[in-house]
């Protein structure tokens, strides 16, 4: 007598019943019913691949019937297994491939090798419509194979919309006929290593995976982006911007100054002429017209857009951003297509029928309800297992004040900046599954972990990488070590089975945890798993400073929430990267500050320079100039230079900037001051206008 346990779906369904006894999969030979087709033939493929079902069936003994039933709804369905039948029943096609996937699951096999169904009453309707699942494919490329595995595993749990951020600054991906620059330019960026990245999909493929998707009961809503985040599309036509000048595709991420100029009609006809194309490849009702992060600079100062202003009567640039959401959404509605934006769509006045993907919080939640918009609410899956570990997405909760009107449902966000093919499974497994439990069930079940366990087992065998705690993929850090003057690199990988190479120069190496760099230069390390790379390389630069381990005095003392090392940070000869909490940056907000080196001994300067970085999306901006000084006593100092720079405040960054005191004669010298000028108040198109703004500062190198 073998034991039959609870079977491990996921998600769980509403009511389940389980009765003694099997129907032995073996036994399954026919497949049929109405409709039963298109689901009928994916069942079985898969009840073959898996070796559940022989490949050729002789003995017709039983069978899958699919009978129509128009009490089940839109979406839901019932499974009677019993001894001798399999009975499904579903009011629609996508009722019926919903069974399908729950009978995908509850095969098994017993001790004896015996693939069979145990025999259940199965009663399955979803809480939310709107399961969704959102991908960036801009930051990084994903092949049509991919997305297609992708699919596959998004069917398999249910979710039902897969939302295609198909342009952004990093990249246009789709092609359009009439504009062929938008693929050929804004598809592929030069990276800072001079390699070109790109790739986008053709039309063709573009149907190809709609329909795949379909096959499965997933809808797939594209996302063009209007009117911001398409510096892509603007390098590939220069006069679709405020400035109309040449722009490169971006390489760094953020959010960027030049947006398409919504006060020239030839704008609108390239958003109409790419609308024309690109509506007929998606047979959704809907479209997502992005509408998230406008910086408005651009706009206030193109007389084409100030023109627009006065001619349409709108009183600042919000408004000029609501006009242009509504005359996007009156174009898609002579498609038959509802417009979806991310929540700065509400900015200036939204037209009711729209639905709001909501992003930056509950209060845009309540704004999209107050304006009488039906909203898709988010969780971000990008983010980090130390600020999303899996009890937050069992936690997750699409309703907004307890409360389910105009929740359509939710999408679980996937930005790609940090993430690609290789990683991608690490951030969506298993929250994907925990994920689609709560949007099918509207609750989570407190076995969870247990019931995705074999599910986690079979994407690791297919080649996912996957988070088997709340861990990062991988982590490295590296310090000055003041005593041997070299520096110590210690790596966490996310998984045991993980290691890391590293290369500088002509020499390189694999690790687990720690790492001792003799020199300086450039440090490469890439994160393996299986001895595949898991991401591109981590790149840790190394100065050659000869004030190295000098001793720093700093006035004021810099906020405690960046730079990690108190006492050498500016003088470590590790250089801060592109990202401002990396540990090695050092952060002011507000004064001037002096920053003072004692190398010990008198040396001789060929020249002090001292990087800052510049990120005006999080409050970073240069200083206004430095001054530099020399001390052969710390008691007179000689003024060597002050240097100031210029880039504009527009420059959105993150972009790191030399201020350089150049000696026109060797200096000698064994104390060197930097006096840094706050660059003021922030202006009036900023976020924190008239606020302070931060000074971020690293390293004093002196050659
Ligand atoms: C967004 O994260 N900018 C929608
Ligand atoms: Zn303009």
């Amino acid at each position: 007598m073998v034991l039959f346990a609870q079977p491990a779906l996921v998600p769980w369904p509403t009511a389940n019943e389980l009765k003694e006894g099997t129907f032995p999969l073996k036994q399954v030979s026919v497949i049929e019913g109405e409709g039963a087709q298109g689901w009928g033939r994916m069942l079985r493929s898969d009840l073959v691949a898996n070796d559940a079902l022989a490949r050729n069936q002789d003995e017709i003994l039983h069978s899958v019937r699919f009978q129509r039933d128009t009490a089940q709804g839109e979406e839901g369905y019932a499974i009677t297994v019993e001894k001798d039948k399999v009975t499904i029943d579903a009011a629609t096609r996508q009722g019926a491939l919903n069974a399908t996937q729950t009978l995908r699951q509850l095969a098994a096999k017993d001790s004896t090798g015996t693939w069979y169904w145990p025999m259940v009453h199965i009663q399955d309707a979803p809480a939310f419509a709107w399961r969704g699942t959102m991908l960036d494919v801009c930051r990084h490329f994903y092949s049509v194979d991919f997305l297609k595995r992708y699919l596959d595993v998004l069917a398999s749990l249910k979710l039902n919309i897969f939302h295609w951020h198909l342009t952004d600054d990093q990249s246009w991906r789709v092609e359009v006929k009439k504009y062929p620059r938008l693929t050929s330019v804004g598809a592929w960026r030069t990276e800072a290593d001079g390699s070109r990245y790109g790739g986008f999909y053709t039309q063709d493929q573009i149907k190809e995976v709609v329909a795949y998707a379909a096959a499965r009961g997933i809808t797939v809503v594209p996302e063009i982006e209007f009117p911001g985040h398409c510096s892509a599309a603007i390098a590939a036509y220069p006069w679709l911007g405020c400035r109309q000048d040449t722009i490169p595709v971006p390489i760094t991420w953020g959010v960027f100054n030049d947006v398409y100029c919504v006060g020239r009609d030839s704008t609108w006809t390239f958003f109409r002429d790419v609308l024309d194309e690109l509506v007929p490849l998606f047979p959704a009702p809907w479209f997502h017209i992005g509408g998230d992060e406008v910086p408005k600079v651009r706009w206030q100062a193109c007389p084409d857009c100030q023109a627009r202003m006065r001619k349409e009567d709108l009183k600042d640039e919000h408004a000029l951003q609501a006009w242009t959401v509504k005359r996007l959404q009156d174009y898609l509605a002579t498609k038959g297509k509802r417009l979806i934006g991310w929540d700065e769509v509400l900015e200036g006045g939204l037209d009711s029928t729209a639905i709001v993907e909501v992003w930056r919080g509950d209060e845009q939640g309540r704004k999209a309800r107050a304006n009488g918009n039906a909203m898709i609410r988010t969780i971000y899956f990008d983010a980090s297992p130390a600020n999303l570990p899996l009890d937050k997405v069992i936690a997750f909760d699409p309703l907004l004040d307890g409360d389910a009107r105009g929740i359509l449902g939710a999408e679980c966000p996937v930005w790609s900046e940090g993430i690609d093919a290789r990683s991608i499974g690490w951030y969506v497994f298993p929250r994907m599954q925990v994920y689609a439990e709560r949007m099918w069930s509207g609750k989570v079940g407190e076995d969870i972990r247990k019931r995705t366990a074999p599910q986690i087992a079979r994407l690791e065998q297919q080649g996912w990488i996957i988070a088997t705690a709340d861990k990062d993929l991988f982590r490295s850090e590296v310090s000055f070590d003041p005593g041997p003057r070299n520096w110590l690199v210690t790596a966490q990988c996310g998984r045991k089975d993980m290691d890391a190479t590293w290369r500088m120069d002509q020499r390189s190496g694999s690790f687990t945890d720690s790492l001792r760099v003799e020199a300086p230069g450039t440090l490469l390390l890439t994160p393996r798993w299986k001895g595949e790379a898991v991401r591109d390389p981590i790149a840790i630069t190394i100065a050659d400073n000869l004030a190295l381990g000098a001793k720093e005095t700093i006035e004021p003392t810099p906020s405690p929430k960046y730079g990690h090392d108190p006492e050498h940070g500016l003088t470590d000869g590790l250089l801060g990267t592109n990202s401002y909490s990396d540990g090695l940056w050092y952060g002011w907000w507000g004064p001037d500050l002096t920053i003072t080196i004692d190398m010990d001994s008198v040396r001789t300067l060929h020249g002090i320079s001292i990087r800052c970085l510049q990120q005006v999306g999080a409050w970073i901006v240069l200083p206004k100039s430095v001054s530099f000084e020399t001390s052969r006593d710390g008691k007179a100092w000689t003024t060597l230079t002050t240097a100031t720079h210029q880039v504009p405040i527009e420059e959105a960054g993150p972009l790191v900037h030399d201020f350089i005191a150049p000696a026109r004669t060797p200096i000698k010298a064994r104390y060197v001051r930097a006096v840094l000028h706050n660059s003021g108040k922030l202006p009036a198109w900023h976020l924190g206008a008239d606020g302070n703004s931060w000074v971020f500062a690293d390293e004093v190198v002196v050659r």
